[in-house]
């Protein structure tokens, strides 16, 4: 199971891996757009914060052979583990198919529907991306699809791996990754809610009390001393 940061803002990035387990970074260029002046810094800068975890940067051309040129340059410029990300429409499919043939690591992206990540997954991508909010903003239930996808890539492309995006609460993120995604993408704000839990903060704080209700100020170490 893979957890990404959904995000461009340097320092949440660096905030989230001092912090948490994760895997790598995804951009898009709504995010890079929003967080950045220089997109070009941004990832550098991005890619110093996340060492050799895999960064996810999207190209921005609607046109195949544009898609491909970008990639290309992508990969030679940040010289890193890198999987670009492709948008799953016509021309996508087009280029994920020639990029992966010459060993890249392609992310089909913005994908809705089953069919999009079987024919992306076919095209060689390692990664299909489904954006689960949105798919649930248009009435249809993303944890089925998300469930049905995983079932049919098991059988026709098992090494290509589902990257559930786009969550707006934490229940989104259980259900994807129950429904069969082995990789998620969580923004800075969602990362810091996972762990919350009142229960376990109150056992903390019972363990505490319990504990220095007979031991006053000694801690656990202080008796191997
Ligand atoms: O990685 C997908 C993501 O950035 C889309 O986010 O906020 O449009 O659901 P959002």
């Amino acid at each position: 199971m893979k957890y990404f940061i959904d995000s461009a803002n340097v320092e949440k990035i660096e905030s989230i891996v001092a912090r948490f387990p994760c895997d790598g970074v995804t951009t898009n260029p709504t995010i890079l757009a929003r967080e950045s002046d220089d997109p070009a810094d941004t990832l550098k800068r991005i890619r110093k914060a996340i060492g050799d975890r895999l960064l996810f940067v999207q190209v921005t051309a609607s046109d195949g052979g544009e898609m491909i040129r970008q990639a290309e340059t992508l990969a030679a410029k940040l010289d890193c583990p890198l999987s670009i990300k492709i948008p799953a429409i016509e021309e996508g499919i087009f280029a994920i198919k020639s990029l992966s043939a010459r060993g890249f690591s392609v992310t089909a992206t913005a994908v809705y529907t089953v069919q999009q990540a079987i024919l992306c997954a076919k095209a060689g991508a390692g990664y299909v991306a489904p954006y689960v909010a949105h798919i649930d903003d248009y009435g249809i239930d993303s944890a089925e699809t998300v469930e049905n996808m995983a079932k049919l890539l098991k059988i026709h492309s098992p090494e290509t791996v589902i990257l559930a995006a786009s969550f707006r609460v934490a229940e989104q993120i259980n259900r994807g990754i129950a429904a069969g995604a082995g990789a998620v993408t969580v923004t800075p704000e969602t990362y810091e809610k996972l762990i919350v839990s009142d229960g376990t903060r109150r056992e903390v704080d019972a363990f505490r009390a319990n504990w220095k209700n007979k031991f006053k100020d000694k801690e656990i170490t202080d008796f191997f001393k």
